[in-house]
């Protein structure tokens, strides 16, 4: 079996998505419809031992460095602690324990931060899609901004840093929503990024034409007076960077110098260096976020699979890996992009 997680077109697997959980409290418009979705029985989900189990696979025999929980939300599983715990006594090749990352809404996080420091977690990436409590009340369908912004407070008074700040670039408001939300995010020192919205939510909600482009997003932050540098795509992440230099906001107060992102995952794909695997919370590895295949590991975990049998459906999945997705391709999509039937929330985004 190979000790790493290669595919065809030369790409090698770094970091490992897992979700947690398919579930969530929040009901973002371009994720979830209004009444959510059919939740996973809780039966289906992973196991602490089986996420372990996993996870120590990756980072131990496959050369996985980076873990990151997803969800839906992965606070809404109470051994999350737990869970953390397990990936934080593993040891990469290197000899480190992997750099573990959660990605949430924060609701709930005021109260479990310290525990899951203190278990080995290393940061968060919160999605805040506004920073006006009806705009994020009327994206998210539910008023909760105030628990959000007491959740990421007691991620920092935890420790965890940097914070990222996830917006979905959704039309709308957004002129307006957009500028406020990186001047206040620089005044709290919180790394924003915009991520162009993916057909990744209810079926029928997105289309092509809607998508506004990392190039918009850039061109309405400069059209309120933000002064911008690309300044790269450090380590084969999603977010391209912007420098931002320091001025006055939309608001009239001042901004410290800083950084902002682009998530051009529709416009500009990042296919070609993705070095990404991911498991749902229901045990199927995707080798893609748009991926229409899938391979069921939990099964095999669940009859009694060995490591090896375990590390042969991965490593082959992983050599099947597709090039590209293609969203931004009509050539690979001459009928338009098809929406996967999975949406974001049971993927882990
Ligand atoms: P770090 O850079 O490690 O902090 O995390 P991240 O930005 O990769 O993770 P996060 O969960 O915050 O994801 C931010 C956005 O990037 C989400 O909308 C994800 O769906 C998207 N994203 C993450 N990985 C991929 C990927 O491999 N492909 C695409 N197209 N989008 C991705
Ligand atoms: N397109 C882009 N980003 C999305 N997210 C959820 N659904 C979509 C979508 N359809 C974002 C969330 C979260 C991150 C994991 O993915 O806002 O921050
Ligand atoms: Fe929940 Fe995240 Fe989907 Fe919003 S985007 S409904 S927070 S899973």
């Amino acid at each position: 079996v190979p000790d790493q997680l290669v595919d065809r077109f030369g790409r090698t697997v770094r970091d490992l998505r897992l979700s947690v959980t398919d579930r969530c409290n929040l009901r973002c418009t371009y994720c979830m419809p209004e009444q959510g979705l059919e939740w996973l029985p809780g039966p289906q989900l992973l196991t602490v031992d089986e996420l372990a189990r996993l996870a120590r696979l990756a980072v131990e025999r496959l050369g996985v460095e980076r873990i990151r929980l997803t969800g839906g939300e992965p606070l809404l599983r109470r051994d999350l602690e737990e869970i953390v715990a397990a990936m934080a006594g593993l040891r990469t090749r290197g000899g480190f324990k992997p750099d573990i990352g959660l990605t949430t809404n924060a609701l709930g996080l005021e109260r479990r931060a310290a525990g899951l420091r203190a278990a080995g977690l290393d940061r968060v990436n919160v999605s805040i899609d506004a920073l006006d409590p009806g705009e994020y009340a009327r994206l998210t369908r539910r008023d909760r901004l105030g628990d959000v912004l007491r959740g990421v407070a007691g991620a920092q008074d935890a420790g965890l840093s940097p914070i990222k700040v996830n917006a979905v670039a959704v039309p709308g408001g957004l002129d307006e929503r957009a500028p406020r939300l990186l001047a206040e995010c620089l005044r709290r020192g919180w790394q924003l990024r915009f991520i162009e919205h993916m057909p990744l939510g209810p079926r029928g909600s997105w289309r092509a034409g809607d998508v506004v482009g990392a190039q918009q997003v850039l061109a309405v932050l400069r059209r309120a007076g933000f002064t911008l540098a690309p300044a790269g795509r450090p380590d084969r992440r999603p977010a391209a960077l912007w420098d931002v230099a320091a001025g006055t906001g939309p608001d009239g107060l001042d901004y410290p110098a800083g950084r902002v992102g682009v998530i051009a995952s529709v416009t500009t794909p990042f296919c070609a260096d993705c070095d990404r695997t991911r498991i749902t919370a229901n045990g199927r590895l995707l080798t893609c976020l748009f991926s229409t295949t899938d391979t069921d590991l939990r099964g095999p975990l669940r009859a009694g699979a060995d490591d090896e049998e375990l590390l042969r459906l991965w490593t082959t999945a992983t050599w099947g890996k597709p090039r590209a997705h293609g969203t931004d391709d009509p050539q690979a999509a001459p009928d338009g992009f098809t929406t996967p039937t999975r949406t974001m929330s049971a993927i882990g985004g």
